[in-house]
């Protein structure tokens, strides 16, 4: 099979993998336990602390493991909402966020927030404008992402941050498909990631919070994680998580060069195809195209030997039009004749020419039979 949906989840690293054995073999000791076997596996997981934390290259902060980057940004949102001042709902967010941010920000309405949900542009990128105006003395929290999962642009996040530190409410990015591959926010009050989505185990994130920022726990228990995310840590999840962003920092610039010559063979491969969203504002692994008469689904179905996308991994089996798609003002014709395929450090050339000969294929059979309907 060859794999183009990095979007959903990347290929474990070979380094990753190995840091992980010998702490699901060996040293299995539980972190938090005082005996030597706990110390061994606690330091483990403070040598990951400390690889994620460099890495991501932010002011001084704390970094809290929590279950992916889901639970991360449950923990921010309402625990930011429920520490904000009673003058401060309005939590303003874009209208294209993945639903760990969207859902858990539309919740709070029940709880006597306000949510806002910002319109994007047909490129999928915010107006400034109208963010300026949405972002009042009464937002306590803004919460952006950094890339967007469907269609890979990147969102002007500092200029988000600057507008929420400008009223005084709190700014919280989701940097899951960002992390390694655009600039993360430097005045960002806590930052999202996610350890698959950079070649790491699955089942592990992690929040940065900005030092000297509290929030309350959404989980009770033996208080790990400086009271903030109580519960049992993986060392090996964590490890894996560590290796993974290390060697993403140290092959950061071989990993774009890769990312940019694929996007460059894409680009001639899927000629005739028009790309959803910024061609310039954007990352370049992440290639969300679409073919007027196509129907996406039906693609995916006739190249069963290929893993792509419709658009994020979470929407694709509900059958209907992605939100993102919608936002960015496609019809719906349009959305469903679109599919995403990402790319990345394992793809070869050899397999992204491969798959989009399949694909390419499929699509003029669908566009032949239904012309040849139309004649008949
Ligand atoms: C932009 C974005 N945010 C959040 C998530 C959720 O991350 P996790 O799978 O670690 O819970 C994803 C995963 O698809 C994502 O792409």
């Amino acid at each position: 099979m060859i794999y183009l949906d990095y979007q959903a989840t990347t290929p474990l690293a070979p380094e990753a993998f190995e840091a992980m054995v010998p702490l699901l073999r060996d040293h299995f000791g539980n972190p938090h336990s005082t005996h030597r076997a706990g110390r061994q596996a606690a330091a483990q997981v403070e040598l990951a602390r400390d690889r994620i934390g460099a890495a991501m290259g932010l002011p001084p902060g704390q970094i809290i493991f929590t279950s992916g980057a889901t639970e991360a940004l449950n923990i921010a949102i309402s625990g930011m909402a429920q520490g904000a001042p009673p003058g401060r709902r309005r939590i303003v967010t874009l209208a294209t966020e993945h639903a760990a941010v969207r859902d858990t920000v539309l919740a709070l309405e029940g709880r006597g927030f306000e949510p806002v949900l910002l319109p994007v542009r047909r490129d999928g990128l915010v107006d400034l404008d109208i963010a300026r105006l949405a972002i009042t003395p009464d937002t306590a929290l803004v919460t952006a992402m950094l890339v967007n999962n469907e269609i890979g642009v990147i969102q002007p996040v500092d200029a988000l941050c600057h507008l929420a530190r400008a009223a005084g409410a709190r700014f919280l990015c989701d940097a899951v498909q960002g992390f390694g591959r655009a600039a993360l926010p430097q005045e960002a009050d806590a930052v999202a990631i996610s350890a698959h989505k950079i070649h790491g185990p699955k089942g592990v994130g992690a929040l940065w919070l900005r030092n000297g920022l509290t929030l309350p726990p959404l989980l009770h228990g033996g208080g790990q994680e400086g009271g903030l995310r109580s519960g049992t840590l993986s060392p090996a999840l964590c490890a894996g998580f560590g290796v993974a962003a290390d060697l993403m920092q140290r092959r950061r610039e071989a990993d774009a060069h890769h990312v940019e010559e694929l996007w460059q063979k894409a680009l001639k491969l899927f000629e005739g195809w028009a790309v959803n969203g910024s061609l310039e504002q954007r990352y370049r692994g992440n290639v969300s195209l679409r073919r007027d008469g196509v129907d996406g689904a039906r693609l995916l179905s006739d190249c069963r030997d290929i893993a792509f996308s419709l658009g994020s991994a979470c929407a694709s089996g509900s059958g209907r039009p992605s939100h993102v798609l919608q936002a960015i003002g496609l019809s719906d014709k349009e959305a469903r004749g679109s599919v995403r395929i990402g790319f990345g450090r394992y793809t070869s050339v050899g397999e992204l020419e491969d798959a989009a000969g399949a694909i390419t294929q499929a699509a003029e059979r669908q566009l032949h039979v239904a012309n040849g309907a139309h004649e008949t």
